[in-house]
């Protein structure tokens, strides 16, 4: 059946009756569009969505979001198919850590004990000991031994944070995001001046000098946990602004204030709080991808044998 955008309804229903036909489950990333996580069965952070993907019982795994997302799924469930609505949703994060670079980087450091963040590609985790999530980073660096000599990639922000709250000097690659980088001092300034009661929520990808300027730090379920539990009513947001859709819908009471990207000339009219990949997930390319069972996510046996260890690892560390 050909359907258009003009039918978001019938979108919808052709969605849910070939995700029961084809025994499918949508997972669905904080940063998509509200209509993509509106129609998901299970919304969550980055740790959240491998969790649900290592516990799943359907035969095809939907995944919206990025495509290293799509891959962790694919590794952890290499026997279900795995399909994403668009194959082009990438990371500038992951995109940082090319793993032939991280390979040779690794081989030059013996000795160290390698974490990798999750927003890598397959490959990258091939040389990994543990995978991290911004919402089990910390937990897990602690349960190292204290004189550990830790390598940490791709996010320099994000390991500058865990260095900082937990006194260790893990060596960093020089990687980063986008859409975290953008967030600037001035901007937050500017709005708390504005709004003197909100609270500002933070996610670790940010510069350590937005990061300094936090009342809470963390995933993006955690900043919506605190979110929704904090007796504060306003809260500034400096993370992809996909996440206050969520936080709308659990605390409607309360003001969500999305800090604007830092406009510099020539960047007017842009939304640089917004990750373009995530938002290449639109409800007509999930019809299409449930349709087809395509475009598939495909990743090496080998890769998937040495890169199951590491996330593995981090699913039981996480427990
Ligand atoms: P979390 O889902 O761990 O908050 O990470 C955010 C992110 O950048 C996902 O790409
Ligand atoms: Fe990657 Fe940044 Fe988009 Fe997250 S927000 S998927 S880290 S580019």
């Amino acid at each position: 059946m050909l359907l258009t955008t003009m039918d978001n309804s019938k979108l919808i229903a052709e969605i849910k009756r070939l995700k029961a036909e084809k025994n499918a489950v949508i997972l669905a990333h904080y940063y998509t569009l509200g209509e993509i996580q509106d129609i998901a069965d299970f919304v969550g952070d980055s740790l959240a969505l491998a969790q649900q993907a290592a516990k799943s019982t359907a035969d095809v795994i939907v995944m919206c979001g990025v495509h290293f997302m799509g891959e962790t799924c694919k590794i952890l469930c290499p026997n279900k198919k795995v399909i994403v609505p668009d194959l082009a949703a990438g990371c500038s994060l992951a995109d940082s850590c090319p793993a032939a670079d991280f390979g040779e980087f690794v081989k030059a450091h013996p000795g160290y004990t390698v974490l990798s963040y999750v927003n890598t590609t397959a490959a990258v985790k091939y040389y990994t000991d543990i995978v991290v999530t911004s919402g089990n980073a910390l937990k897990i660096v602690n349960s190292l031994p204290a004189d550990a000599k830790i390598i940490f990639a791709p996010d320099r922000n994000l390991g500058t944070y865990i260095n900082n709250v937990t006194g260790r000097n893990m060596l960093l690659w020089d990687g980063a995001c986008h859409v975290h980088e953008q967030f600037s001092v001035e901007a937050i300034v500017k709005l708390k001046a504005e709004h003197p009661n909100a609270q500002v929520l933070v996610h670790p990808e940010c510069k350590r000098s937005v990061v300094l300027l936090a009342d809470k730090v963390g995933s993006t379920a955690v900043l919506l946990k605190h979110a929704v539990e904090s007796d504060c009513q306003e809260f500034i947001v400096a993370t992809e602004s996909g996440i206050m859709h969520e936080m709308t819908k659990q605390a409607p009471q309360k003001k969500f204030i999305p800090v604007p990207p830092e406009v510099s000339e020539g960047s007017v009219g842009c939304s640089c709080n917004e990750c373009a990949y995530m938002r290449l997930n639109t409800l007509q390319k999930l019809y299409d991808c449930l349709l087809n069972e395509a475009p598939e996510i495909h990743v090496d046996e080998n890769i998937i044998e040495r890169a199951k260890l590491p996330i593995d690892r981090m699913l039981e560390l996480s427990k």
